[in-house]
């Protein structure tokens, strides 16, 4: 139990539900007492939900269930009375047409499973990409205290000597295996390679760049983003965040205490000293959103110029999560940042950021680079801007070929995904090394969901003549574990009439990253032209989520959130009669 003053019994939430002589706490108590433990195991306690993100097909979270055991048992022995609720699962690879669709749906069922129960804190686990922005961003709109228990990454595999990456290696394999460099039975044996065990992937790809936001914003026990899932200090993490939930609750610590503008601002900092995924951006501005910190692509491309890339890890880099943890994880290269930080700000463990790396050590500087060797001198993020993308476009330089920073190419427009996998490797496609590829009608409404379609592949035909990285442009994302001179986010996106509607197979397009510039090499009377003849395509769900998401998604460059879902208003607390 900690020192901080604690919070009258009367106040928790749960007892509108429990307390009192009324038939429905009476029926609370009963229906509670139905699991077979008597009034004792609850009254008196702060109740915590367990918001668990474990499915069978999301093996990322394969290990969750023995987990949310560990949390319960610490919230057990913090004296409170925990309660497990199953969310959304979102395992990355396996829904479609991409779990980004579904981040919003999942941060509403987060918000709304913590209104609708008598539950005065939640430990959320998740870690699989869109799992962690997801119940972070619905427990910052429900505001009661929660902790983060990253499912930690998996662990490390070889292949030949090498290291290999999940994600990252996936694509490099194929581009060999297409160019015809990996035989058929290789391929198939590459299969069980790289995804050795439970757990997130071990690249720096999107999932351990925001399990790592998530520990600099001050929502996870210290050192929580890097430790493997398989590790027995994972399940003590599970443990641990249970005990802590408890005395959160009776030191009202919400997360409105935690995630400030200064929490923000060094979520940030990390973001890009990791080189982190380009997804981050998006997740980045719609947790600001929530919390309400303004926070804009503009801020994101200031930070990114002077915040050099300190993480060794692929696909910037050439190591794993695992060789990372060892180095030290999280806090060792915060604390080479330091002068970057608001060290503080507060975190749930009640201490400060400073507090919590006081006496981190780097183990390993090839790994976790100092700031006069980094692995970038910045480079984690160019926002770009232009007459293609006037709301603006990212690309990940630190992941991307020199020889292609400054490029000008003949378009080759898909105006689909279908439309691209039909096309990419017919043998007559007119293609060469200098073509700029632009995939449309893959953003957000376009899509809809804006999936990971932005690493469109390279035709075979240049494949098999040595090519392995081309200007890629779309209104699409990309994997956090994927590499390339992809150019992504384009914002407005081509389903709402943004320019990349405009562009026509044969114009030219001009990509200067140094200066930050995206060019469609057209005059202005002829884009007039096109844009006075453009129509709205057709939208591809007319019911479901999908239909809502459709007509309420913010673009690329306001987070992608539901724009009824931004901002601080309050929900009020459900009535009980
Ligand atoms: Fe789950 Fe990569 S597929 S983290």
């Amino acid at each position: 139990m900690s020192d901080t003053p604690r919070r009258a019994l009367s106040s928790l939430r749960s007892q509108r539900w429990l307390a009192g002589d009324g038939m429905r706490p009476f029926s609370h108590r009963q229906r509670l007492q139905q699991r077979g433990q008597d009034r004792d195991a609850f009254l008196g306690r702060p109740v915590i939900a367990i918001v668990n993100t474990w499915s069978d097909l999301s093996p990322c979270h394969a290990h969750l269930r023995e987990r949310a055991q560990s949390a319960r048992e610490g919230v057990l022995q913090a004296g409170g009375y925990p309660v497990e609720l199953p969310a959304l699962s979102l395992g990355e690879v396996m829904v479609k047409p991409t779990t980004m669709l579904y981040r919003n749906l999942l941060a509403m069922e987060a918000e709304e499973l913590l209104r609708s129960h008598p539950v005065d804190g939640a430990v959320l686990l998740g870690g699989c990409d869109k799992t962690t922005p997801g119940l972070i961003m619905g427990a910052l709109s429900m505001g009661i205290p929660a902790i983060y228990v990253p499912a930690g990454p998996m662990l490390n595999d070889r292949y030949r000597g090498e290291r290999v990456g999940a994600g990252t290696h996936t694509r490099k394999f194929y581009d060999e295996y297409m160019a015809g460099n990996v035989t058929p039975d290789e391929w198939i044996r590459l299969e069980q390679r790289m995804t050795r065990s439970p757990g997130t992937c071990n690249t720096m790809g999107t999932a351990s760049t925001m399990t790592a936001i998530a520990e600099a914003m001050g929502f996870t026990l210290p050192g929580a983003s890097s430790i493997p899932a398989m590790d027995s200090s994972h399940p003590r993490l599970a443990w641990a965040s249970g005990r802590r939930i408890v005395d959160m609750v009776w030191e009202d610590l919400t997360p409105s205490r935690v995630v400030t503008p200064d929490a923000i601002a060094n979520a940030v900092v990390v973001y890009l000293a990791l080189g982190g995924s380009t997804n981050a951006a998006i997740h980045l501005l719609a947790m600001a959103g929530r919390a309400g910190v303004p926070l804009t692509l503009d801020d994101l491309e200031a930070a990114a110029k002077r915040i050099p890339v300190l993480a060794n890890l692929f696909p910037s880099g050439d190591k794993l999560m695992e060789d990372y943890h060892y180095a030290g994880g999280l806090r060792a290269l915060l604390n080479e940042i330091r002068p970057h930080l608001k060290l503080d700000a507060l975190t749930v463990n009640g201490r400060t950021l400073g507090e919590n790396i006081a006496g981190a050590r780097n183990e390993d500087p090839e790994i976790i680079r100092t700031a006069s060797n980094p692995v970038a001198a910045n480079g984690a993020l160019a926002v770009l801007r232009g007459n293609l993308c006037p709301d603006g476009a990212v690309m990940k330089p630190a992941a991307a070929s020199p020889h292609l920073m400054k490029h000008r190419g003949r378009a080759l427009v898909f105006e689909s995904a279908a439309d691209m996998a039909r096309r990419i490797h017919d043998p007559a496609l007119d293609v060469d090394e200098n073509t700029v590829l632009v995939l449309r009608h893959a953003g957000p409404v376009g899509a809809p969901g804006m999936p990971e379609w932005g690493n469109l592949p390279i035709p075979k035909k240049l494949l098999e003549r040595g090519v392995r990285d081309m200007v890629r442009i779309s209104d699409a994302r990309m994997s956090g574990t994927h590499y390339g001179t992809c150019v992504l986010h384009v914002a407005p996106e081509a389903a709402v009439g943004g320019p990349l509607a405009l562009v026509q197979t044969g114009d030219l397009i001009e990509l200067d990253v140094e200066a930050r510039r995206l060019h469609l090499a057209i005059d202005e009377a002829e884009l007039a032209k096109r844009r006075a003849a453009w129509r709205a395509p057709e939208r591809p769900y007319s019911r479901g989520f999908a239909r809502l998401y459709i007509d309420h998604v913010t673009q690329a460059n306001r987070g992608c959130d539901l724009d009824f879902l931004m901002g601080t208003e309050p929900t009020p607390e459900p009535p009980i009669y």
